[in-house]
């Protein structure tokens, strides 16, 4: 029977993209199959994303595309759990926190199919957080929780997650970065991609990239208005390179704010490519950014970032890595950009197995994991 594996949104590509391979190169007969939900579908925010991870063609698309929480939870659940009967897969793997991770894995446990969530037991504390939700209720039901920090375990343990269940692999989003780092593409040749002025990365301070998409900052037009204020005063110290999600814009154009972004200092550019982003972001000077896979990132990467929350889910970022958090407040985020520019910046170090063998990891304990349950099927 199959390994059957989900993706649904941008930040789950790189992350399943090693599992992919590592499954393939540890048992090359076992059979797996790829689903895309559709929750992300324009080519910015998949198929370049897929192309630059060299993930196949998924088997199958659902094709659910936008709605409110609800509407696009639901629609993945009815649309998956037809595609879950016709495989009979012998697991289900899920990563991340995006709403196809609950949507499927709601249907598998209900169906008796085991889960597996991989980058389980990260916490904001934060239940106004989609993805919290997700999170918390994804790690309750699934049957296997593979974890990026050890911290992760202490949640889960607090949750009453049984210890069997968890195994600390690293992280698999690292394996991605560590794999394509020497095919990042350079920073000026992305600005010119978009006919915009390379000088803009070539400022003797370097420059900033710049990342937004939470609901909590985007969505509220005062919020909104007073990020882009803030952005406006660091982008006259640093120039800044502001890769921006479609949620992002179609607010900044709704609200009427587009007049907060000089151009001469801020370059903007639609979502990027894997390759892109990743050249953008090693040759920063800082990231700012409200992302919770950049905060990994840029601690791997030993690029300084600024993260424009409260909390994070991903703590070791902060205590080991490069990241600080600024919250919503433009003063903390001048500050730090300041620091930075002194070359007071946090260096940091690579937390412990994030080394590029997550993958590795999970594809060996998952194989040892599914023995016992394949057996009991047959007989
Ligand atoms: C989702 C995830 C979030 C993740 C983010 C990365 C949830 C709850 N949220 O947020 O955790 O950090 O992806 O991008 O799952 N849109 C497009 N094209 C697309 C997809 C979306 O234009 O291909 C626009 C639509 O207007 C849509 C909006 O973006 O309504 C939001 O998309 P959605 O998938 O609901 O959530 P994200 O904000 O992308």
């Amino acid at each position: 029977r199959p390994i059957l594996c989900v993706v649904g949104a941008r930040p789950n590509f790189m992350k399943m993209a090693p599992i992919l391979r590592a499954l393939a190169a540890h048992r090359p007969s076992l059979p797996m199959l790829l689903v895309h939900t559709g929750q992300h579908y324009d080519a910015s925010m998949s198929d370049q994303l897929f192309a630059d991870l060299g993930l196949p063609e998924p088997d199958l698309n659902l094709e659910v595309g936008s709605g409110s929480h609800a509407v696009q939870t639901a629609d993945v659940m009815k649309r998956f759990e037809p595609a879950l009967d016709a495989h009979q897969p012998a697991c289900v793997v899920v990563v991340g926190d995006v709403n196809s991770t609950l949507a499927c894995t709601l249907v598998a446990v209900k169906r008796g199919v085991p889960v597996v969530h991989v980058e389980a037991g990260l916490r904001s504390f934060d239940r106004r957080m989609p993805e919290e939700i997700n999170r918390v209720l994804t790690d309750q039901v699934a049957d296997r929780l593979y974890t990026t920090e050890r911290s992760a375990a202490d949640n889960l343990a607090r949750e009453g997650v049984d210890r069997e269940r968890i195994v600390f692999v690293g992280n698999v989003m690292i394996d991605s970065l560590l794999a394509s780092r020497p095919h990042a593409r350079a920073p000026a040749a992305t600005l010119a991609a978009h006919g915009l002025d390379a000088a803009l990365v070539g400022d003797p301070r370097g420059y900033g990239v710049v990342t937004l998409h939470r609901p909590s900052n985007v969505d509220e037009p005062s919020t909104l208005r007073s990020i882009l204020r803030a952005l406006a005063e660091v982008a006259t110290r640093l120039p800044l390179v502001f890769a921006m999600h479609p949620r992002t814009r179609a607010n900044v154009e709704r609200f009427g704010l587009g007049g907060l972004i000089d151009p001469r200092r801020i370059g903007i550019l639609p979502p990027q490519g894997y390759l892109e982003m990743l050249g953008l972001m090693a040759g920063a000077t800082a990231v700012l950014t409200d992302s919770g896979g950049l905060q990994e990132e840029t601690t791997a990467l030993g690029v300084p970032c600024l993260t424009l929350r409260e909390n994070t889910e991903r703590p070791i970022t902060v205590e080991q890595g490069t990241n600080t958090l600024v919250g919503r407040d433009g003063a903390a985020l001048l500050a730090g950009v300041d620091e930075i520019l002194a070359g007071r910046g946090k260096t940091g170090r690579a937390p412990e197995l994030w080394d590029g063998r997550a993958a590795e990891r999970i594809a060996h304990d998952l194989w040892q994991w599914l023995q016992p349950a394949a057996l009991a099927a047959a007989a």
